[in-house]
């Protein structure tokens, strides 16, 4: 139940607008307060008369008239969520922009509260570039994006761009809050993405690591009041705003940072693909090409995650990682004894979900009690959600 929630819903100009009633609805029924903004553009799609009858709450579209000014700021402080649904083409470029030109886009920036939003849009608006990098960048402001769904659009067309169903917005709103503070208060450190160890100036060994689930991870347990500590090697991805970042180039680097966190953190999450060699030597001019073979001497790095578990109390959880081609289960248990971890995490690459870069991850997840539990393939948000549950559900 949503009971005394304070759901702040903007909305803005889209077909998908005439949904809006039924979340309205649906919300109320289940004892949350709901107050809802407008865009003068969605105007012309539902009534604020419609939405204020339903919410039972007055509803503002004007930044302000010839004889009042809608405090913007105070609704967004108000709120426990806003929600900006269904957030059209020309919204998202707003806000993205930080563009402050009506009611809406006016709370979006000055909101306190976390921020969901509801694309809704025709398939061709979707798949644009400009969409896409639009969507990037409010997940680099920390926002949530509810997906859109597959089907028959305002254009006659069948493909992506559906705004999220009524029913299925209320489950992502139970989700949100029965997760909201389930790590209030811990102090997480998690090491993500590749590292590089330099040859010469120009040239180094790495990974196709992405850091991608790692930033899924940290942005998880950030949604559910978590304080985050990110170690992460040199990565395309954005990172998003509302953590610690620690951005590091090598695997001692990444040791180094990771041992000076450690001892006030609850849990650490070893996430990172770190390289397991390192040069003896890094030449200080670029090498020249001479023979036609080459040998490179290369020494262990350290191991951070097994220092971790050699240091760890008994109150803090060690989790690690393992990315295997061949015998997984065997690796995978292996890995978790020998590092001293609480869980390892396996994934295989002969899972086709599974791997760097993709957007999606197969996992299983064994303890070192012994339990073993296996998922299908998510998105790596969803495998940070299994995850971080399955390690607070986890009795000692
Ligand atoms: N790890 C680490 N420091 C290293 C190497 C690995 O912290 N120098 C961590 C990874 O972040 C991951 C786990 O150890 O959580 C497993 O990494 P992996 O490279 O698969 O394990 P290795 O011990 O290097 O074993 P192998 O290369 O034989 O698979």
């Amino acid at each position: 139940m949503l009971s005394n929630k304070k759901i702040l819903i903007a909305v803005t100009g889209s077909i998908a607008a005439y949904k809006i009633a039924t979340v309205v609805r649906l919300l109320i029924k289940e004892g949350a307060e709901v107050k809802v903004i407008m865009t003068d553009a969605a105007t012309h799609f539902i009534t604020p008369l419609t939405l204020s009858t339903l919410s039972r709450n007055k509803v503002f579209y004007e930044l302000y008239t010839d004889e009042s000014w809608t405090n913007h700021v105070m609704l967004g402080r108000w709120a426990d969520i806003m929600i900006v649904a269904p957030l059209s083409c020309n919204s998202l470029a707003k806000i993205a922009a930080g563009i402050c030109d009506n009611l809406v886009s006016a709370v979006y920036l000055s909101a306190t509260c976390p921020v969901a939003v509801a694309p809704a849009m025709d398939e061709d608006m979707w798949l644009h570039p400009s969409t896409r990098a639009n969507l990037l960048t409010l997940q680099s402001y920390g926002n949530y994006i509810l997906q859109v769904n597959h089907g028959e659009l305002a254009s006659g067309l069948v493909g992506p761009g559906r705004m999220a169903e009524p029913e299925e917005m209320l489950t992502w709103l139970h989700n949100f809050f029965d997760q909201k503070d389930t790590m209030d208060g811990k102090k997480v450190l998690i090491t993500a993405g590749p590292t590089h160890e330099a040859l010469d100036p120009v040239r180094y060994i790495s990974n196709a690591s992405s850091g991608k689930m790692g930033i899924a991870l940290a942005r998880e347990i950030q949604k559910r009041g978590g304080q985050v500590t990110l170690i992460i090697g040199p990565v395309s991805e954005i990172i998003p705003a509302g953590f610690d970042v620690i951005q590091v180039t090598s695997a001692e680097e990444m040791y180094t940072a990771a041992i000076a966190h450690f001892e006030t953190v609850d849990w650490a999450i070893m996430s990172a693909a770190v390289a397991d060699y390192t040069p003896i030597a890094t030449e200080e001019n670029k090498i020249k090409k001479s023979g036609e073979e080459i040998t490179l001497k290369l020494k262990k790095t350290k191991d951070i995650l097994a220092k971790l578990g050699e240091l760890k109390k008994t109150n803090q959880v060690l989790v690690g990682f393992a990315l295997e081609t061949e015998n997984e289960t065997d690796n995978a248990l292996e890995k978790l004894k020998r590092k001293n971890a609480d869980f390892i995490i396996l994934n295989s690459m002969r899972d086709a979900g599974a791997g760097f870069g993709k957007e999606t991850n197969k996992i299983s997840i064994f303890s070192k009690d012994g339990d073993r539990h296996n998922f299908d393939t998510k998105s790596k948000t969803a495998v940070a959600a299994d995850i971080i549950n399955t390690i607070i559900n986890h009795k000692r």
